[in-house]
């Protein structure tokens, strides 16, 4: 069943998108008093949705909003369907649960449900452009709170430190507290040295990204050297190839930062094995 106009789901049913609204005392609104999730589906085919709806409920566990996760699994089916996406070559569920609605005020409101609210959207996704000759970054202070490892909807620091980049002329930011290297805007950051991979590792400074993890397993799986480990700004100046990653954009090479070229300045052979690597992954979900 595909209609022509969107659809998403909101509390336990499925509207119009363009008549949905969520109240003005949301505590989504009110406070950033949420979380979210964004995983992609490849016509169709939703691409590690166990490991998103995980790390979602982690999230909630950690914020303390009581909901099961795994209840979305069929949501996210559901609303590609409806939507008409079963062959869009990308498309992205964003899920995104709040503490519910209730006059502000900033204790836990009692006996409140949560606001539940999925859709799906079909996006560009990377250009080929971005994806072989790779992209640009300045380096940018992380002015993050400090439990970034919880995908919370408060993200003006990454905002705005996504907006500076563009302002920049660039595309992307890489993150740093006091020199150590963080992750990007909305990506984790990995550098090629020594012929292994670095990365900062998953404690509170960093998103666990699904990517991420899963192209260590993958690394780990070929023998290609992972070290998580805090690295600084000086190692990434230095560093032979620099990528970032995320759901929507996989691994993408960065090529230059703060206007002196990475390594070569071009795609280097470890970011192209890893972006191999994560195209098996997905191939292998798309199978099923
Ligand atoms: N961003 N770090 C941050 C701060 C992020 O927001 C994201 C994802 C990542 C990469 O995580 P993953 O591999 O699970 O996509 C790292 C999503 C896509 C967003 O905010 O739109």
């Amino acid at each position: 069943m595909s209609g022509d106009e969107p659809v998403l789901y909101l509390n336990g049913g499925f509207v119009p998108a363009a008549t949905a609204t969520v109240s003005v005392d949301d505590r989504g609104f009110l406070f950033a008093d949420g979380c979210y999730e964004v995983t992609v589906a490849i016509e169709g085919q939703p691409i590690a949705l166990d490991r998103h709806l995980a790390r979602l409920q982690r999230t909630l566990d950690s914020i303390r909003i009581d909901f099961d996760a795994a209840s979305l699994a069929p949501i996210h089916h559901e609303l590609i369907e409806r939507n008409g996406l079963a062959d869009a070559a990308l498309a992205t569920v964003y899920v995104q649960i709040t503490r519910g609605v209730a006059p502000r005020t900033h204790a836990f409101p009692v006996g409140v449900p949560p606001t539940v609210l999925v859709r799906a959207q079909a996006i560009a996704g990377p250009s080929r452009a971005a994806i072989e000759n790779g992209s640009r970054a300045i380096t940018g202070d992380d002015i993050r709170w400090g439990r970034v490892d919880m995908k919370t909807t408060g993200l003006l620091p990454n905002v705005l430190a996504e907006q500076a980049a563009l302002d920049a002329g660039v595309d992307d930011v890489i993150l740093h507290r006091d020199g150590v290297v963080t992750e990007g805007s909305h990506t984790n950051v990995f550098g090629v040295i020594d012929g292994g991979l670095v990365t900062a590792p998953a404690d509170h400074r960093i998103l666990p990204g699904v990517v991420r993890g899963i192209v260590i397993e993958a690394a780990h799986g070929v023998g290609l050297a992972v070290a998580e480990r805090e690295w600084t700004l000086d190692e990434l100046a230095a560093a032979d190839e620099v990528f970032m990653t995320s759901t929507t954009a996989g691994a993408r090479p960065i090529i230059e930062v703060d206007g002196a070229p990475v390594g070569a300045g071009r795609r280097g052979p470890v970011t192209t094995r890893v972006q191999g690597l994560y195209g098996e992954f997905v191939a292998a979900e798309r199978r099923g």
